[in-house]
């Protein structure tokens, strides 16, 4: 009977997975914040996601960690860069895997800030060229989404300018539209080697305490031509996502239930405080119930092993 009335369900066609791409060749490296995730070489990536194609769900996000990092975050627009030549090698191994690529520029930059430094701070419209190059040379190796995370003001109008230029005007926007910042993203950071060396984000991402700001800036992003939109964290923003959901009930909406969360969940089951799989299942029905269409989760494998 309760599965006749209940009113959210799971699928791993709803779920999207985040991948750290490495340097090198056969190397596996467990991510020590994260467990079960490691960072991938592109040819344990193909592997990987031959395995998640198999268990139907719904795509990967690339991040890439390049072999070196400078000022002017070249290796996030080369087009042999790292994430550039993944996607060319999973697209052409693992057809029909939807690959989204985040568009950001802090796992390239030598200071590990998501733009171009001006006088000590990240300098908004000199970082928008960065993004619009990246994005079009992920279009241009195969990306079906590109995700820009940056939070620089004006990029999704810069990057939809940049990749119709380019003659990829079918190339749909994932826009991490609402991204606060959070202390949520710490085992990100080592994952994928991207903490800044000096500040903080909060000069570019929302101060949590702002929700009618969140959806101003959703507002503007989907102005700008953003065609999917993300809130990022998940669990500690479950009343924007139920925001966004009311305020723009067309759009495809998303939330990113970030690594903190994910590591919060396995370090309190390894202590055995509370149930890993049951703490998965709940927390990823809320962030369906309070609104999304898809979550991208590193609880994707086994979240969608349990559910077929
Ligand atoms: C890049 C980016 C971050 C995350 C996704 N893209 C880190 C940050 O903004 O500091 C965090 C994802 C996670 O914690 O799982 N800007």
């Amino acid at each position: 009977m309760r599965a006749l009335v209940r009113e959210t369900r799971l699928h791993p066609a709803n779920f999207v997975l985040p991948l750290f791409i490495v340097p090198g060749e056969g190397v596996r490296r467990p991510i020590s914040s994260m467990p079960g995730q490691s960072q991938l070489s592109i040819d344990q990536a193909v592997e990987e996601c031959r395995e998640i194609r198999g268990l139907g769900i719904g795509g990967i996000i690339l991040f890439g960690l390049p072999e070196s990092k400078n000022e002017e975050a070249s290796g996030a627009y080369d087009e042999q860069g790292i994430v550039q030549r993944a996607i060319r090698a999973i697209k052409r191994e693992v057809p029909g895997l939807l690959t989204i690529t985040d568009v950001c520029n802090c796992e390239y930059t030598s200071h590990g800030h998501c733009g171009r430094i001006v006088n000590g701070d990240v300098h908004n419209d000199l970082t928008l060229d960065w993004l619009a190059r990246s994005a079009i040379s992920h279009a241009r190796a195969g990306a079906d989404i590109v995700a820009p995370s940056d939070m620089m003001d004006g990029r999704v109008a810069a990057i939809r300018a940049g990749l119709d230029g380019a003659g990829f005007s079918n190339t749909p926007i994932l826009s991490y539209a609402a991204k606060f910042a959070s202390v949520f993203y710490g085992p990100f950071r080592e994952a994928a080697d991207s903490a800044p060396q000096f500040g903080d984000r909060r000069s570019y991402q929302m101060d949590p305490s702002n929700g009618r700001e969140a959806m101003k800036e959703i507002a503007l992003d989907l102005e700008e031509g953003a065609d999917m939109i993300m809130v990022k964290p998940a669990l500690a923003y479950l009343d924007l996502i139920r925001q966004a959901r009311d305020r723009f009930p067309d759009v495809p909406l998303s939330a990113y239930q970030v690594s903190g969360e994910f590591s919060m969940i396995h370090a309190a089951a390894a202590n055995g405080w509370i149930d890993l799989e049951r703490a998965m299942m709940e927390t990823l029905t809320s962030i369906r119930r309070a609104g999304t269409d898809f979550i991208l989760t590193y609880f994707a494998k086994p979240a969608a092993r349990l559910l077929t």
